[in-house]
């Protein structure tokens, strides 16, 4: 998929910016259109709360202060990427580690915008790996138990830990007719720290990058 498509996305986001504003802020490649474009609004914003450690370092580098959830209170906004969006604006999200402190900021947010290029949308969410956070003395029971629980093959994503110091499990082959369902399901078992379906509170608003974007 072009950067072109990400860049647009990234760039309409801007419209719901508005002054005064703490953003949320997500992580990813499209976000990092949406961080560059927020430059232009750093002296007009009261800071950003971040998703990672990638973001902060972005956010930093243009002069946007970086501030602490636990400071801020619920945000009005929030703003963040995703690896797979149905027609409901459920996601797959985690593709790049993030999604545990990017659930966190969605949950804090009164507006949800996701940003995506139109190779994400999808009709069934499933065909991108479904990533889950795992406590790392829990990994290897956490697969066993995500095998008989959604039917899909959990893989190691070897090499990876987390910014809260954990591990990423990806489920392949799933076909998730109930995201909310699975979502609520994987949460319980022991040692999971989050899912990477973002069903019970999906996005608000998708914009979905095009020249010009379309907002759904
Ligand atoms: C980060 O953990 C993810 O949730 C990202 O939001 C997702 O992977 C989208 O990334 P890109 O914008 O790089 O495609």
């Amino acid at each position: 998929m072009s950067n072109d498509a990400k860049r647009f996305a990234g760039e309409k986001a801007i419209e719901f910016v508005e002054d005064g504003m703490i953003v949320g802020v997500g992580t990813g490649s499209t976000v990092a259109y949406f961080i560059d474009a927020l430059a232009a609004w750093k002296d007009r914003i009261a800071g950003a709360v971040s998703s990672s450690e990638q973001s902060t370092k972005r956010l930093r580098a243009h002069g946007i202060e970086v501030l602490d959830l636990n400071a801020t209170g619920t945000l009005s906004l929030y703003v963040d990427g995703a690896d797979e969006c149905d027609p409901h604006r459920r996601l797959i999200k985690g593709g790049g580690a993030a999604l545990t402190r990017e659930k966190i900021i969605a949950e804090a947010s009164e507006r949800f915008i996701c940003i995506i290029d139109p190779s994400k949308q999808v009709d069934v969410l499933g065909r991108f790996p479904l990533p889950v956070e795992v406590i790392p003395m829990a990994r290897s029971l956490v697969a066993r138990n995500l095998l008989r629980l959604t039917g899909g093959q959990p893989v190691w994503r070897d090499g990876v830990v987390t910014d809260n110091g954990n591990l990423i499990l990806d489920v392949h082959h799933l076909s998730i007719v109930d995201p909310v369902g699975m979502e609520r399901e994987i949460n319980q078992i022991p040692g999971v720290v989050s899912v990477g379906l973002f069903a019970r509170r999906p996005a608000d608003v998708v914009i979905v990058g095009a020249d010009p974007p379309r907002v759904l």
